[in-house]
């Protein structure tokens, strides 16, 4: 412990600065993480160059209006530069920039150069020797990172509701910075709403919020660890909390708040669960947002401040297995960040592995063997599906190499760590990857980077290194030889079942199909013949209630499996899933699975896409749209 304090004082220096707080100057030391400056470090999807001059705190100033969708207002940023850096560069998407002014107040020239359809535009400022700048600007109200809902799109109905994700380069649209994983940033943030609305963020609340009058309040927040840009997030709608635990909730929307806090109630237990497995969660509270079913994801891992979809209450907590992951997030991913996103498998893989070990504290062996299992399944699909040599299939992703989907990031990336836990055993590994953790915590990684950790820190030979297979599970397609296998017993039960279908069309009997583990449910439906008349898919329906499920990856592949036969009475359920549903996991492939199925589909994908485009949030917009050929 002693060497990884040392090691951190060094690399994470302080700057000295002034705020105001309740009108009284304080002067606070800031963390100020390093950069990576390495070729492989190098992000292509920022304009920043950060060994010129680079962010190190944004302090936010922002009205939101949901008449003009719009946030607009002040980032003042503070600026770490060379000495003869006369210049900085930013990432901007739409951002409309009134004026820049320097710490006197006196303008200070900038630009907006061309926007690149993947990047944005840079936003240049020609600093002088200032090293504190403040950007006035609004935000588009066609934001990426933002989506704005009508009341009809929230739980309450009454009031409008806003949301951001920022994950991976979106955070450019309403935030003029540096957008770059590999330029952490330490920030804080005053934001005024309309009352009744509450807002949070994914920074530590700084007291009650203040009564503007004429109806506004204002919150404020800070972040005083320095994180990746991605990870500013921000919610504001008819939100109320509840307590789990000492330093862990739940917000959520009046109606959904009972059932939202019944499901994340051990959330407290699996904070707990991951500090024993891999060191102290550095980030003070740990609390969660579930948003309106529009989210596009299931969930984010924005810091102290979680965002989840309401589409993982199933009711029995049959789903929380995202709680873990995004848990996971607070050390793989928050506090270690990928520095470039061609290796996001830093963040997502030894993210589902972490996953996969809090659910095995918390559920047990049976249930975190079972997960595996089906993750499993998931990495031969892809590989069928691109071929076990496609460049793809390497965990390590360079630009220009498309990637084999998320397959290959998350559960590729977990199974490489379940095969060195196997081969080293759980004590070895489980202290190497700790020390992963903090000998890198707040600071920015990259593969050669874990690569050399592993072979200086767990290998403990050159030969153990070679047995590892290290280099291949890192750079090379497909899987190595050495893969640990999931248990071949994790589905006895179900497969027996399977089998029992394929043979002699025998469906469960209802109390031994709602006895299973969700997972054993997932497993059942995936394995049913992909080809069903339907008068087989009636009795399924009929008799295992798939319909009519509360469990929505359940209801997902029936609804998946029930279009690609062109089985017209689910179109009903597809049609009211997809007007509520933005999570794209699920709505792209529901599309993907229309469109496959010739005019039948492709008319019905047609109506339902016209409907529901505008209520999709621009990540589940985009994918649609490529499904549809509209781009
Ligand atoms: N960080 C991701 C979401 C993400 C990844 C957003 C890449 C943008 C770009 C999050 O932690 C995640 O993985 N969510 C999954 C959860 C699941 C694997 C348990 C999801 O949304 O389905
Ligand atoms: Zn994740």
């Amino acid at each position: 412990m002693r060497a990884v304090a040392a090691a951190l004082s060094l690399l994470l220096a302080t700057t000295a600065c002034t705020t105001m707080k309740d009108s009284q100057p304080v002067t606070t030391e800031r963390m100020v993480a390093p950069i990576l400056t390495t070729a492989d470090a190098l992000d292509t999807s920022t304009h920043a160059r950060p060994q010129e001059a680079r962010v190190t705190h944004v302090a936010l100033d922002l009205a939101l209006d949901f008449e003009r969708k719009s946030v607009g207002g002040t980032a003042t940023l503070d600026i770490l530069a060379r000495p003869d850096a006369s210049q900085i560069v930013l990432d901007s998407d739409g951002l409309q920039v009134h004026r820049v002014i320097d710490g006197g107040g006196n303008e200070l020239p900038f630009s907006i150069g061309a926007s690149d359809p993947a990047k944005g535009a840079p936003l240049t400022v020609t600093v002088g020797n200032h090293r504190r700048i403040t950007i006035h600007y609004t935000a588009n109200p066609q934001a990426d990172a933002l989506q704005w809902l009508a009341p009809e799109q929230t739980a309450g109905k009454v009031h409008p509701f806003l949301f951001s994700q920022g994950q991976a380069i979106l955070n450019r649209s309403w935030i003029p910075t540096q957008d770059s994983p590999g330029i952490r940033q330490t920030w804080e943030a005053r934001v005024t709403a309309p009352a009744p609305l509450d807002v949070v963020m994914s920074g530590i609340s700084q007291g009650e919020p203040e009564d503007l009058g004429g109806g506004r309040r204002a919150f404020r927040f800070a972040m005083d660890k320095p994180v990746a840009p991605y990870l500013i997030a921000i919610a504001a709608g008819d939100i109320d909390f509840r307590a789990i635990g000492p330093r862990t909730g739940v917000w959520a929307e009046p109606a959904v708040l009972d059932r939202a806090h019944a499901e994340v109630v051990e959330t407290e237990d699996m904070v707990t669960a991951a500090e024993a497995l891999y060191g102290p969660y550095r980030w003070g509270r740990y609390d969660m947002i579930v948003l309106p079913p529009a989210f596009p994801y299931g969930g984010m891992e924005n810091p102290v401040m979680t965002f989840l979809t309401p589409t993982f209450i199933a009711g029995d907590r049959s789903l929380t297995g995202l709680v873990a992951h995004e848990l996971a997030h607070s050390w793989s991913g928050n506090l270690v960040t990928n520095a470039v996103w061609g290796d996001g498998w830093l963040n997502e893989g030894v993210t589902s592995y972490f996953e996969n070990r809090i659910v095995e504290e918390i559920y047990g062996a049976k249930r975190a063997q079972q997960e595996v299992a089906l993750d499993y399944t998931a990495i031969m699909e892809a590989l069928e599906r691109v071929g076990a040599d496609s460049p793809g299939t390497a965990l390590h992703q360079p630009d220009g190499v498309e990637s084999a989907g998320s397959a290959i990031i998350y559960n590729k990336g977990a199974a490489f760590l379940r095969t060195l836990e196997q081969q080293v055993g759980r004590g070895r590994f489980d202290a190497w990857l700790r020390q992963w953790f903090d000998r890198h915590a707040f600071q920015p990684a990259t593969s050669a980077m874990i690569y050399e950790d592993l072979k200086a820190n767990l290998a403990v030979s050159d030969a153990e290194a070679e047995r590892l297979m290290l280099r291949d599970w890192i750079y090379a397609p497909g899987l190595p030889a050495n893969i640990a296998k999931p248990d071949p017993a994790a589905f006895a039960a179900t497969d027996a079942a399977s089998a029992a279908y394929a043979t002699a069309r025998t469906i469960p009997a209802a109390d031994d199909w709602n006895g299973w583990t969700s997972a054993e449910r997932q497993r059942f439906l995936q394995q049913l013949p992909r080809e069903l008349s339907a008068s087989e898919l009636g009795s399924l329906d009929t008799q295992l209630g798939l319909a009519g499920t509360g469990n929505n990856e359940e209801l997902f592949l029936w609804l998946q499996l029930a279009l690609a036969n062109r089985y017209q009475p689910a179109v009903a359920r597809v049609e009211t899933f997809l007007a509520e549903v933005g999570r794209n996991k699920f709505v792209s492939p529901l599309y993907v699975t229309l469109w496959g199925e010739g005019e039948w589909g492709r008319t019905i994908a047609r109506r339902l896409y016209a409907a529901n485009r505008a209520s999709y949030h621009s990540v589940t917009q985009r994918a649609v749209d490529r499904v549809m050929g509209r781009t």
